[in-house]
Parts: C-alpha cells; structure tokens; sequence
C-alpha cells in the first residue's frame, strides 16, 4: 500500500486523528491495550475501527482503504513514531503501574491530529527520570538480556 501524505500532512496510509476520536469520548485504552503478557501497547485492530465505520464516512476513500484491510484481515502499515533501538528494554506495563501517564510520554496526544515525535526518549531522558523518581539506573536494568 503506498503512503499518501494525508490530510493533515502526516506520512501515514490513511489520515486518521487522534483529536477527532478522542472527542468522540473514545479512551487510549480502546485502542491500545497493554496485552497480557507483554510490554507494547500495540495498535488496534482494523475490525475494531470498523464498528463505526461500517456505517460512518463509509464514501471516503481512506475509510474505504480502512474498509478493505480489515476484510482482508491485514494491519494498516502504520509508520513507527516512537522506536527505541532493539538492545534498549522498555515496558509499558511497568511504567504506567509505577502512574506515569501517556502524555508525560508523548504529550497531548487528545489534541493532536497527527503524532509526531514531540517528546525525547533518550538515554539521557530515561536517567533523568530515574533519577527523580529513584528507579532504577544500573546499566542492566534498560540493557540487560531478556527472555
Ligand atoms: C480509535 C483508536 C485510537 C485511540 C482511542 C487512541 N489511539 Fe493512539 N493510535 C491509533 C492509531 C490508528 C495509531 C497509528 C497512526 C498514528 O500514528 O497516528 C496510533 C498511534 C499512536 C502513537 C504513536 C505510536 C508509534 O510509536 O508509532 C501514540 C504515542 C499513541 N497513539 C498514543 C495514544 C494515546 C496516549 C491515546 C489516548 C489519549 C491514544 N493513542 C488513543 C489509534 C488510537
Ligand atoms: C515512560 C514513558 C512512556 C509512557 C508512560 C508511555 N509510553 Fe508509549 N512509548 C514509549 C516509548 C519509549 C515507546 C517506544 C517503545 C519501543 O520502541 O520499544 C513507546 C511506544 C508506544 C506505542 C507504539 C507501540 C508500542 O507498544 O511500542 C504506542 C501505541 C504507545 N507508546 C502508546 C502509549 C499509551 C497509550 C500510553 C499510556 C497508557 C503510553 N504509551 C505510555 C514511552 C512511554
Ligand atoms: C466510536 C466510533 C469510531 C471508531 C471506533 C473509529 N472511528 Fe474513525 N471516525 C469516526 C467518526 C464519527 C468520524 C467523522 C468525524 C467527523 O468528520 O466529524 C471518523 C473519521 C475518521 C476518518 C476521516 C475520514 C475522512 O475521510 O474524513 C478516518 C481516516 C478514520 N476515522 C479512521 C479510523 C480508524 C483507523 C479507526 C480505528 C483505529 C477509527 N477511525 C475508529 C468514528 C469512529
Ligand atoms: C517520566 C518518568 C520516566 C521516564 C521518562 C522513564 N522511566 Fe523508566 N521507570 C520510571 C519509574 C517511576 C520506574 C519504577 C517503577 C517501579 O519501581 O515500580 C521505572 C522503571 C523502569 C524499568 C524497570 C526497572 C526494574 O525495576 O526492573 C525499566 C526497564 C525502565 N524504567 C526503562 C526505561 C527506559 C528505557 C526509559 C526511556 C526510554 C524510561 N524508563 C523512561 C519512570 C520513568
Ligand atoms: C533507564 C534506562 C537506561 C539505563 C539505566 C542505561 N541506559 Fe544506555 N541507553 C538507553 C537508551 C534509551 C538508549 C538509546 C539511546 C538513543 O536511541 O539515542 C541507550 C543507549 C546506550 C548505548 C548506545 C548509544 C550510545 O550512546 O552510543 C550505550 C553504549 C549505553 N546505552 C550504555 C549504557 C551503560 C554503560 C549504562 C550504565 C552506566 C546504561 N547504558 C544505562 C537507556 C538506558
């Protein structure tokens, strides 16, 4: 599939807005659900998306692109926003236990029509809150070996 610049300039498959969803009273969590067992939030399914979109917007060719992955059953190719290279371990779970919220870590997300990266997630970054919040900050704890 190729990638459009959509709508709202965004190089994704199709334009989709968290801020015209969100305003629908949707939650992060309908989308992004921290599976058991597991450290990603993921990305919702397309079938998920269609229980509205059956109905609503169904002449608009992006929810028609919408319309065709979920009946042929294959993920919309987002394109990666936020990525930590591979030797880096990073778990949703344990943060959002610890009470950090999602926008500490990608900022007003509710008001955003397209996700950019618009906060730093370094190394530098990891430590200083850390730092602040006396986690840890030995090297194995975000580089350790992990099954
Ligand atoms: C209706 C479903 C839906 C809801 C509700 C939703 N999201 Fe999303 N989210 C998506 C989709 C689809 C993408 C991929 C497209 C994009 O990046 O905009 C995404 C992408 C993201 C990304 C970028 C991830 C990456 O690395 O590529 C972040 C961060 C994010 N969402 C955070 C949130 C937060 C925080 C909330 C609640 C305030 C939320 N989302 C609510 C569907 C949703
Ligand atoms: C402590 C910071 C932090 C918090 C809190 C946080 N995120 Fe993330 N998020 C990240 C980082 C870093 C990545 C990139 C992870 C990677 O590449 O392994 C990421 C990636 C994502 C992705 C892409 C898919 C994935 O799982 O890698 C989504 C979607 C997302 N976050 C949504 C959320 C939502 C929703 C919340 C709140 C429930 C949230 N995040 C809370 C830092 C955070
Ligand atoms: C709770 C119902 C609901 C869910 C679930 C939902 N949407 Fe929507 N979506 C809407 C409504 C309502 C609009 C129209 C908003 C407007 O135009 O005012 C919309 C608009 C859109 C548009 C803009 C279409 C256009 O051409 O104007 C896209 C793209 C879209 N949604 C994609 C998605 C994706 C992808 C998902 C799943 C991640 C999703 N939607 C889940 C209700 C929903
Ligand atoms: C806004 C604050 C904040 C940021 C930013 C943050 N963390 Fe954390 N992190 C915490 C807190 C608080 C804990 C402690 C949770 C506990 O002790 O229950 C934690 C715990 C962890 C743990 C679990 C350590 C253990 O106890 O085994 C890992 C791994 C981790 N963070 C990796 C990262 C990485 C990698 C980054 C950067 C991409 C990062 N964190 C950014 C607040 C943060
Ligand atoms: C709280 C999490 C965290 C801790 C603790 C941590 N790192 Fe990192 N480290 C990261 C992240 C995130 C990156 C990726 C940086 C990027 O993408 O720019 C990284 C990258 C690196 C890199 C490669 C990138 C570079 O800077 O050249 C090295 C080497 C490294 N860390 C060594 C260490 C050592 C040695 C320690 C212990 C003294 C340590 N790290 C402790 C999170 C952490």
């Amino acid at each position: 599939m190729l990638l459009a610049v959509g709508l709202y300039g965004q190089q994704q498959p199709i334009a989709y807005s968290h801020k015209t969803h969100l305003a629908l009273g949707l939650k992060c969590n309908n989308c992004h659900k921290n599976a058991d067992p597991g450290e990603a939030m993921g990305f919702p399914a397309e079938s998920f998306c269609m229980s509205c979109h059956r109905t609503v917007k169904t002449g608009s060719p992006d929810i028609q692109k919408l319309a065709a992955a979920a009946k042929a059953k294959e993920p919309l190719p987002w394109v990666r926003v936020y990525r930590l290279p591979t030797y880096v371990y990073f778990s949703h779970r344990v943060h959002t236990t610890a009470g950090t919220t999602c926008e500490t870590c990608h900022g007003p997300v509710p008001q955003r029509d397209v996700i950019k990266k618009e906060v730093t997630h370094d190394m530098r970054s990891c430590i200083a809150c850390h730092t602040e919040k006396k986690a840890r900050q030995d090297c194995t704890a975000c580089h350790e070996e992990r099954q």
